[in-house]
């Protein structure tokens, strides 16, 4: 039997403008009160490596309580979409976007898989593990960052955009509504949204989540050190450093740092650059908001999209939002 072809992979980071980026970060980002790195440089191959086993920790509960949420309403999301192509932003694994691709198999009229991730390693592993899954569908994997090549998404077709796993707690505020802006200006009326997030809920299981008794949550955001000891020749000792995971409840958001025990004075050779940290100086590696539905609706609304269904267990959510005209 013949194999199905490698998917071709669109490449849309290069290099040059991969290290400018990474450089341009690290000025602004250890720069700033608190001193602060942006989340995509967790996902070199160690780091997605990493994510992958957060995913089966115990004490992480959104993977599987969105699995369970996509296996319930995935044939509404076929129905109601009648979707041709299936866009899935930060799509990693996309391990429980099977259960999507599955029910869009069976009952749709789906064509079309195009992941996006700035992974390329995971991205390529994952595509080419999906064109022998899904021998009928066209994967057009692309590699690149969804905050900045949201138009290198393919047009015409009729679309969802999945974005699950809660990544969207990933942004900022004001960065969050500038992605859901662009992200409705790069689609037609009538094209939807597939939005994964994770709920507002009590502290004490928030924190188990990012502070599991395995240690791999402290490993996956440590290796950010790792990364741009790597790729600007920076001499961060990874041992100098205690993880700090902690609920803002003004925020609403875990707020994950790495505190500096005692002063260290590192060099960062790419980004030109010295950092002086004193005893108990944090760097916030990242944030994750949780959100509550009625907050969900407004802001989605606000970027220019209608909420159909709002799915819960009360742990997570599953929201499917239509672009406005
Ligand atoms: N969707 C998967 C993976 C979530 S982890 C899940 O639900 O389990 C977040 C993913 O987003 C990683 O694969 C990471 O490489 C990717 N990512 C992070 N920032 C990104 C960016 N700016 N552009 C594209 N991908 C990004
Ligand atoms: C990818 N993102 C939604 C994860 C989260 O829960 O915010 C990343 C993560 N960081 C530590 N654990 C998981």
């Amino acid at each position: 039997m013949s194999r199905p072809p490698e998917p071709s992979v669109h490449v849309a980071l290069d290099a040059e403008g991969t290290t400018s980026s990474l450089v341009a970060d690290v000025r602004r980002g250890l720069g700033s009160v608190p001193r602060t790195l942006p989340p995509k440089w967790l996902y070199d191959d160690c780091g997605s490596e990493l994510f992958d086993q957060i995913t089966r920790l115990p004490e992480y509960y959104p993977t599987e309580a969105e699995r369970r949420l996509l296996a319930q309403h995935a044939a509404d999301v076929v129905r109601e979409t009648a979707a041709s192509t299936l866009v899935e932003l930060g799509s990693g694994t996309s391990d429980k976007t099977r259960t999507l691709l599955d029910a869009f198999t069976e009952g749709g009229i789906l064509r079309r898989f195009v992941p996006v991730d700035v992974s390329e390693a995971t991205l390529r592993s994952a595509a080419s593990m999906l064109v022998q899954r899904y021998p009928g569908l066209t994967v057009e994997p692309l590699v690149g960052d969804f905050t900045l090549h949201l138009g290198h998404l393919p047009s015409g077709d009729r679309k969802v955009v999945a974005f699950l796993g809660g990544t969207i707690g990933n942004f900022y505020v004001e960065e969050r509504a500038a992605f859901l802006g662009a992200l409705a200006d790069s689609l037609a009326p009538g094209d939807f949204l597939l939005l994964g997030t994770d709920v507002v809920k009590d502290a004490d299981r928030l924190v188990a989540a990012y502070n599991d008794s395995a240690g791999v949550t402290e490993a996956f955001v440590t290796n950010s050190l790792a990364v741009l000891n790597r790729e600007l020749g920076a001499d961060f000792d990874l041992d100098a450093f205690t993880y700090v995971p902690f609920w803002d409840p003004a925020m609403e958001r875990m707020d994950l740092r790495l505190r500096a025990e005692t002063p260290q004075r590192v060099t960062l050779p790419g980004a030109d650059l010295v950092v002086e940290l004193a005893a108990g100086e944090e760097i916030r590696v990242e944030i994750s908001t949780k959100f509550r539905p009625d907050q969900l609706r407004d802001e989605l609304a606000a970027a220019g999209f209608a909420t159909d269904h709002l799915w819960t267990d009360g742990d997570f959510a599953l929201t499917l939002a239509r672009r406005l005209p």
